[in-house]
């Protein structure tokens, strides 16, 4: 299991909370390459970005079937399957698709401008 906390080097985390309107900078489009999840942490909440066909959607990085993180799952077409106990999540709305998971995680407004990508966290 393998999250990017956003850690530098020094053991410091960067700056992830660049705000533009009420959307808050996440990371930069290259660090999330076309088919695969990425996780961050910003304002608290660790959040995993998808990249879709260069598409980016965000959900809180947290199964809810364990707690486990989802970016350690397999994307395939929009639909992310959970790396423990094989659960669905579609990672445009959050819903559960499949057992063993029967709530929806939560999801995020995604904006992307020039190669930053923002979220949108109440
Ligand atoms: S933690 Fe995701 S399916 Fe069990």
């Amino acid at each position: 299991m393998s999250i990017d906390l956003g850690l530098t080097a020094e053991g410091v985390y960067e700056n992830r909370g660049s705000k533009m309107g009420e959307f808050v900078k996440i990371a930069k489009t290259s660090e999330v390459p076309a088919g695969t999840a990425r996780s961050f942490v910003v304002e608290n909440e660790v959040v995993a970005v998808f990249n879709l066909n260069n598409n980016y959607y965000a959900l809180k990085d947290q199964c809810s079937h364990m707690d486990l993180p989802l970016s350690d799952g397999m994307l395939e077409d929009d639909v992310v399957t959970c790396a423990y106990h094989g659960a669905e999540f579609d990672i445009k709305t959050g819903e559960a698709l499949c057992a063993p998971a029967y709530e929806p995680v939560e999801s995020y407004e995604v904006r992307v401008d020039n190669d930053d990508i923002y979220i949108s966290i109440d």
